[in-house]
């Protein structure tokens, strides 16, 4: 008789535990973004000759590859290291707001795909601190969504979601980035 109350309290329990569980689910799925920014970062790779202006370099090369020209099969092995100026609209040469600082690597052979890891380095007088962002990238879609790991400054503990379209692009020396950031976590 014990044995069977024991159980039916651990039952409804479980069941309560279950229900808040989906509930809270829910909840995150109609959250609205508590902070949105949407920014463009600009990516100049060195190509042998552009030494001065470049903003990112391939550091990391597989044996059949080198450092100049990024890799066949889709660039595959190939690590570039950027400092990247971030704008709030798509020129080059609007005033800067900070700099993106990070690493990709293009970890698929088959198809053009990159992982990202890097930081919003953001000073300007609107915003003031860092935002992380980490997160795959295949880069022959459309957009991509891209995880908020973290921040600093005025984004103190942030996290949220970033998605990642191509805006434009010159073969592989030029490419800019649009990423709109919906952040969830605010304080
Ligand atoms: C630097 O590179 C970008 C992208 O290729 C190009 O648009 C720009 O004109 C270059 N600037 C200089 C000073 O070479
Ligand atoms: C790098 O590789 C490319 C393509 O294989 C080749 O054309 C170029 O000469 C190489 N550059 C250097 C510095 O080895
Ligand atoms: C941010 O900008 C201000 C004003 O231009 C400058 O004094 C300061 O050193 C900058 N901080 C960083 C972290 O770049």
């Amino acid at each position: 008789m014990k044995g069977t109350r024991l159980f039916l309290v651990c039952l409804s329990f479980l069941v309560l535990l279950s229900t808040t569980s989906a509930r809270s689910h829910e909840k995150v799925l109609r959250l609205e973004p508590c902070k949105r920014l949407v920014l463009f970062f600009h990516d100049i790779l060195y190509e042998g000759h552009n030494a001065a202006n470049a903003t990112a370099a391939i550091v990391g090369a597989p044996e059949w590859a080198n450092r100049t020209i990024p890799a066949g099969k889709s660039h595959f092995g190939d690590m570039v290291v950027f400092y990247d100026p971030i704008t709030l609209d798509n020129n080059l040469h609007s005033p800067r707001v900070g700099y993106a600082q990070g690493f990709y690597i293009y970890d698929r052979k088959d198809v053009f795909t990159a992982w990202l890891g890097f930081t919003f380095v953001l000073n300007s007088t609107d915003y003031k601190g860092s935002i992380n962002f980490a997160g795959a990238d295949p880069l022959m879609e459309k957009t991509r969504d891209i995880s908020v790991i973290g921040g600093t400054g005025d984004f103190f503990m942030t996290r949220g979601v970033a998605t990642v379209s191509t805006d434009a692009f010159e073969g592989d020396v030029y490419f800019r980035l649009r990423l709109d950031i919906k952040l969830y976590e605010c304080y």
